[in-house]
């Protein structure tokens, strides 16, 4: 039934979602119980001692989700704080997620569990878990066990970071002398380098290493076969026909490090030629999917680039006048890290919707946004992108990602078949990108 497609689930046993919850979270979980493990030392003279301590309750509770994880056991209700509790976590999403727990039983019979649940929930939920460990023990409550990766995907991406900060440098000081076709083609590889810059998640590799090591530029000619959906033109027209005094753009970030950088150099574009005169910036509010960037690597990457001498320096004291002047705002909502997608956020979360609602364009990074989309369901890859947005149509959107496991939308008919017959693991693995626009018109 085409107008309404299962959901993607690791109960679908070989599917990227089982294999996902059977082997790729387990990796991932175990290597911040062996991080936490080895490192409570240096995080107790960080810290205070307690945090020692602490290390070890975190891990033990780690340990325990993952064998519930492994032996398909229940969900677990999330630890909420008490009326009397002095603890006033503005993370604390506590609610929602009990709430979405509460449904399901209502709906199911049964409560939620690993590989019975859909794989957008368990793979959120884990998430959610690593978070409710850590800030039930006071001294790590702040502790993001995946900064110290995040950190490093940046520094490792150095060449490529400086490449591009010299190109947004060089295109800036000449916009003037630009005519409107030239600095189409520059808008439009700088979309082009911020798709690229989602290949670049350290979920996917599972908490491993990744990180943009060259130049980027020199591929893009090379990769442009690769965008299987590009609604470049129709995304320019629509920048262009925006009125001139307001051109609000919302920003649904996805992964810290090199992606980052990508997209704020997008975005400095967009504000020095007049397209954009306004950016809110959505980061995550607790720590998610390894490479998730929050408002604290956000700002701790401005600050990094602003160091450097060079291009990277210039155009960091940039974002960091935009930030002061108030032209860019940083948004936190918990909406971003519950497991619901984006169909539901007029529901459950109005005042985003609406503020969302307010925006010229708003673009989502990332795959893990575009299964929140797309409600992950296993659409036919002819469906239209409108269609699968069911619900959600808060104002023109821009889907920038590359094809990591979640559904696609928007083909021509037999187009996808033509793809995999040249690549087999052409949704999974990264390598095949979209520049998506729904216009609702
Ligand atoms: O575990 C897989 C996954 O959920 C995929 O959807 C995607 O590969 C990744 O995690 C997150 O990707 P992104 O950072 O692009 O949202
Ligand atoms: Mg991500």
């Amino acid at each position: 039934d085409v107008s309404h497609p299962p959901v993607l689930s690791p109960s679908n046993i070989g599917s990227f979602a089982y294999l996902t919850v059977k082997d790729r979270l387990p990796v991932i979980l175990t290597r911040v119980i062996d991080y936490l493990y080895r490192e409570r030392i240096s995080l107790g003279l960080k810290y205070g001692e307690a945090a020692q301590e602490g290390c070890k309750e975190v891990v033990s509770r780690l340990s325990q989700m993952k064998n519930e994880m492994q032996t398909n056991k229940d969900f677990q209700l999330l630890w909420s704080p008490q009326p009397n509790n002095p603890y006033d976590f503005f993370t604390d999403d506590s609610e929602i997620w009990n709430q979405q727990f509460e449904s399901y039983v209502s709906t199911y019979g049964v409560s939620p569990k690993w590989f019975a649940a859909s794989w957008l929930y368990a793979e959120c939920y884990m998430y959610a878990r690593i978070h409710e460990a850590l800030y039930l023990c006071d001294p790590l409550r702040d502790f993001d066990p995946f900064e110290e990766q995040k950190q490093k995907s940046l520094v490792d991406s150095q060449i490529a970071v400086e490449a591009l900060t010299d190109k947004v440098s060089s295109i800036c000081s000449a916009l003037s002398s630009h005519t409107q076709d030239q600095l189409k083609q520059h808008v439009l590889k700088f979309f082009e380098v911020s798709l690229w810059g989602n290949k670049c998640d350290l979920s996917i590799s599972s908490g491993g290493e990744c990180c943009q090591a060259e130049d980027v530029f020199s591929s893009l000619e090379k990769l442009r076969s690769n965008i299987i959906v590009n609604d470049s033109n129709m995304l320019w027209q629509l920048l262009i026909s925006l009125p001139e005094d307001q051109r609000d753009i919302a920003l649904v970030l996805d992964n810290a490090g090199f992606e980052l950088i990508s997209d704020l150099c997008l975005m400095t574009i967009l504000m020095e030629a007049g397209l954009t005169t306004s950016l809110t910036l959505y980061p995550k509010t607790r720590p998610w999917f390894v490479s998730d960037a929050l408002e604290k690597d956000l700002r701790w990457t401005v600050d990094k680039l602003r160091s450097n001498s060079g291009s990277g320096g210039q155009i960091a004291t940039k974002w960091s006048s935009y930030l002061s002047d108030g032209r860019w705002k940083i948004c936190n909502s918990k909406f971003w890290t519950t497991g619901y997608d984006y169909a539901e956020m007029s529901k459950l979360s109005p005042d985003l919707y609406s503020q969302l609602s307010k925006a010229s364009l708003i673009i989502f990074k990332g795959d893990l946004n575009y299964r929140k989309l797309t409600g992950d369901l296993e659409w036919p890859t002819d469906t239209k992108f409108e269609y699968a947005l069911q619900d959600f149509r808060p104002t023109p959107l821009l889907a920038v990602r590359t094809a990591k496991g979640g559904p696609v939308v928007g083909l021509l008919p037999g187009q996808s078949k033509t793809i995999s017959s040249v690549d087999r693991d052409w949704n999974i693995n990264g390598d095949y990108g979209m520049i998506q626009l729904c216009t609702f018109s």
